[in-house]
């Protein structure tokens, strides 16, 4: 019997937050692979704030998904045929599979579709989504590579109980830091605190910022690495230390602005400071993934770090999960389960 792939494409550019009528569901039959090709079922899909922005027209540092095509998404899948000698029926891979239950890669896109084995002896194929996959890059090379952490300095992380922030915090514990997280709620704060080790943590919806710095970094922020933008970015601004590092790794808070987006009030701090801000995109460190997939399987193998999922089950709940990110609903890194094996 011919397989059948459910699929969800980009149906219409949202304004504001997406909504049920950005989508389209439909269905194709699964196709074999030709020589050098291979057909990978999709386990599970990342869902990430970037996808919002994907869904924009306009210059980014990556093409828009067109109208009608499949929704653009990182995944774990199972290698279910296979004409390629470098992939094995039965392997588990990881691949920008997109927002469906099959992805048919012919031989000359696999490297652009990302192929790559994953080992399920570093981690889970959940955590293959989250610290061993992009965001937890995201959160090395954002960390090491632009904040460069010192033993004794002081990193404040936002979106601390998310995918990138519980990465960048555990990290900057082990490189010597004192780390003040920022989130949304007490449970979060609680987890990021009690679980991840963090040395303190902001409730933003229900505390002044502005204090809690006050109250958490008294030697001031050496290193702020950003994942929200808009006005928790200006506040920590105003704590920064001389030679300070700002890591711009995202600014979920104006993904869904329907005005132009808030831009950094308090840049001024940046000169007072001699202070630098400096922007970050993960695919630019893909040659060195490896490395850093390495050090990080063994922090979580020797227990220096662990990891949190958030795992929402079937695919034709990817628009609502999708939502969760913009309203905090995720707790840990947003994962879609679209097939047990
Ligand atoms: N530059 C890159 O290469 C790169 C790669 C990956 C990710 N990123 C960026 O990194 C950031 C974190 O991504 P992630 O995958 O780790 O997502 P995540 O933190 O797992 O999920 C998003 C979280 O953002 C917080 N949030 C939502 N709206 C907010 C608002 N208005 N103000 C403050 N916080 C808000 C929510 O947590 P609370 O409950 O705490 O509010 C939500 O759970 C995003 O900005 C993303 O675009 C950048």
């Amino acid at each position: 019997m011919a397989l059948i792939n459910h699929q969800i494409r980009l149906a219409a550019r949202p304004v504001g937050l997406p909504t049920a009528a950005n989508w389209q569901h439909t269905t194709e039959p699964v196709a074999q692979p030709d020589d050098g090709g291979v057909l990978v079922k999709t386990l599970a899909l990342s869902l990430d704030p970037a996808m919002r922005g994907w869904m924009n027209e306009g210059k980014s540092y990556i093409a828009p998904v067109g109208l009608g095509e499949v929704m653009r998404a990182g995944g774990v899948g199972l290698v279910v045929a296979s004409k390629n000698p470098k992939f094995a029926v039965g392997d588990h891979v990881s691949a920008g599979l997109g927002v469906q239950e099959y992805l048919l890669i012919p031989a000359d896109q696999i490297r652009r579709s990302g192929l790559v084995a994953v080992d399920l002896r570093l981690g889970s194929l959940t955590q293959w989504l989250n610290v061993l996959g992009m965001p937890g890059m995201t959160g090395y090379f954002g960390l090491m590579d632009v904040g460069q952490p010192k033993a004794g300095e002081t990193l404040v992380v936002s979106g601390a109980a998310g995918a990138v922030g519980q990465t960048v915090g555990q990290l900057a514990k082990i490189k010597g830091c004192r780390v003040v997280g920022i989130a949304g709620g007490q449970a979060k704060c609680d987890w990021v605190v009690n679980t991840l080790g963090f040395d303190a943590c902001i409730d933003y919806k229900n505390s002044s910022v502005k204090d809690g710095l006050k109250q958490h970094c008294p030697d001031g922020v050496d290193i702020y690495f950003d994942n929200v933008g808009g006005e928790i970015l200006d506040t920590v601004l105003t704590r920064i230390n001389r030679k300070a590092r700002i890591v711009i790794c995202g600014a979920i808070s104006q993904y869904n602005a329907t005005t132009a987006v808030q831009g950094p009030k308090n840049y001024l701090s940046l000169l007072v400071n001699r202070a630098r801000m400096e922007g970050i995109v993960v695919f630019d460190y893909a040659d060195r993934y490896p490395l850093a997939v390495a050090e990080m399987a063994g922090y979580l193998k020797d227990g220096r770090m662990t990891s949190r999922e958030d795992v929402v089950e079937g695919l034709s709940h990817f628009p609502t999960a999708l939502t969760q990110l913009f309203t905090g609903a995720n707790f840990g890194k947003l994962v879609l389960k679209v097939a047990d094996h």
